[in-house]
């Protein structure tokens, strides 16, 4: 069983970037929790980030050519604007979980509206690293 968990813009950045809100761990920690949990459960994990909205779109068909069990996606800021993650998403039949670090809707009015919470199987959201470890279980039980 394959997750794909995919990172867009700026999230390389984790650990150092607004630490206040995205909290301190590392891209490369949440990594090393996810397959460490992945093992328990039986799940490859692949994560991947990219600051290039179209990367993410590859990522998405890519889940869909190897057949993948679920994709993970924190789409950073594209969450908020990406019509072609969202066309993405709804062309391909892997279900997808939305995460996020931060609660989007206690922030600024620009993040309440997820361009593809609608196209989504379910958001995880204000967890902070935890967020991915959940998405994670519920990928478990899809
Ligand atoms: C984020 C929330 C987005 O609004 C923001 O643009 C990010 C990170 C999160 O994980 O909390 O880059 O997706």
């Amino acid at each position: 069983k394959l997750v794909l968990v995919l990172n867009g813009p700026n999230l390389n950045l984790l650990g150092k970037r607004e630490p206040g809100i995205y909290g301190s761990a590392t891209l490369a920690d949440i990594e090393a929790s996810l397959q460490e949990r992945g093992q328990e459960l039986g799940i490859t994990v692949e994560l991947r980030q990219s600051n290039h909205e179209g990367a993410l779109v590859d990522g998405l068909h890519e889940a869909q050519e190897r057949g993948a069990a679920a994709v993970i996606l924190n789409a950073g800021a594209y969450t908020h604007t990406s019509v072609a993650l969202l066309d993405a998403i709804r062309a391909i039949t892997v279900p997808v979980i939305e995460v996020h670090l931060s609660n989007p809707h206690a922030r600024e009015a620009f993040r309440h509206t997820s361009w593809i919470a609608p196209a989504a199987k379910g958001t995880i959201a204000g967890f902070g690293a935890d967020s991915y470890l959940l998405a994670l279980e519920a990928a478990a039980r899809l």
